[in-house]
């Protein structure tokens, strides 16, 4: 009888939970992170050199300098459905497959989505640390006014499964008129069904009272939302990114929330991330949150098995569930 052959090596970047752990264990021979430290380019190429697979996230930036040091690496299992900070040329040329994770957050990022353009057109982070400031004193007619949600238009920049999920809660639920800009144009039945209306750019940025930001970030993508476009939108017009926060230029969106250019942003995602840009910070009309939109437990559980599944699938049949799509270097989320 031939010994078994040996579980391939695998290294899960950051922690995740112990039930996905366990599956893995099952398959490889696995070095996990549980003490969830952010890895450096040295220390992630130091613990991927000797690595068949790497269960990585969206913080884990994989490019060719790191795989140049990881000669036996074949595939890389993104937990997230980004993938911007996946180098997809470079792990082609060398043959490496690259999953994420799409499908199971479309409607936890999708709530969270509406949350945030909630939170952000009606101030309710201003109102909150108000009170907790002791700061309320009276009622006033015009005290913490802000925009209406209902009957308003709904502009959405890339219509992929998140930007049609967020178009479904404000048409069905909020009464708004929706319209999109997207790379790919939905089929008309599809239209018909949110309802939405596809537009060109200018149109979008011109008649949206509240623009959310759901398409992905690649070099096309990158500062779309620069000093011009935000001086196309309507002055009293909400921003809101749920995507990545490299589509947003941060300096020229701190000066449009000053100037009154636009009247608020909400933002879960951000350039430098952690970090977030010092302007923003001490601007009032900005609701700032850490990245969080598809952060429910049964949603970041499902993420991770999928993850799972696509480093089991590949070593046991070849094939992953859910590779990055072929020719879609920058696809939407
Ligand atoms: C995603 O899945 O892309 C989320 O933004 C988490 O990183």
């Amino acid at each position: 009888m031939n010994p078994p052959l040996p579980k391939p090596r695998l290294l899960i970047a950051r922690a995740v939970f112990p039930e996905v752990i366990q599956r893995l264990e099952a398959c490889f021979e696995v070095d996990s992170n549980q003490a969830d430290t952010v890895l450096d380019a040295t220390q992630l190429a130091g613990r991927l050199g000797d690595k068949q697979a790497l269960l990585s996230t969206a913080g884990d930036v994989i490019d060719e300098a790191l795989l140049a040091r990881c000669p036996s690496l074949r595939i890389c299992a993104n937990l997230a459905v980004g993938f911007g900070n996946l180098d997809l040329a470079a792990m082609s040329a060398r043959g490496i497959v690259a999953t994420h994770t799409p499908g199971v957050l479309t409607e936890t990022t999708a709530d969270f989505g509406f949350a945030l353009l909630m939170a952000t057109a009606r101030r309710l982070g201003e109102g909150e640390r108000c009170v907790r400031e002791g700061q309320w004193t009276k009622w006033s007619v015009d005290f913490m006014a802000g925009q209406d949600i209902h009957g308003s238009t709904l502009g959405i920049l890339g219509m992929g499964r998140i930007g049609q999920g967020v178009a479904r809660r404000g048409a069905h639920g909020f009464g708004m008129r929706v319209i999109y800009h997207s790379r790919t144009r939905l089929s008309p039945a599809d239209e018909a069904a949110l309802p939405a209306r596809f537009v060109g750019m200018d149109e979008l940025l011109r008649e949206a009272d509240h623009l959310v930001l759901t398409l992905a970030h690649s070099a096309a993508t990158h500062h779309l939302i620069d000093a011009r476009a935000l001086a196309r939108m309507k002055p009293g017009a909400t921003l809101v990114n749920i995507a990545r926060g490299g589509v947003v230029d941060e300096a020229a969106l701190v000066e449009a929330l000053r100037s009154g250019g636009i009247a608020a942003a909400g933002l879960d995602v951000f350039e430098h991330e952690p970090a977030v840009h010092p302007g923003l910070l001490s601007l009032p009309n900005v609701v700032l949150t850490p990245h969080m939109a598809s952060a429910s437990r049964a949603t970041r559980l499902r993420m991770a098995h999928l993850a799972a599944d696509n480093l089991i699938g590949f070593f046991e049949t070849g094939r992953a569930l859910t590779p990055v799509p072929a020719p879609a270097l920058s696809a939407p989320a």
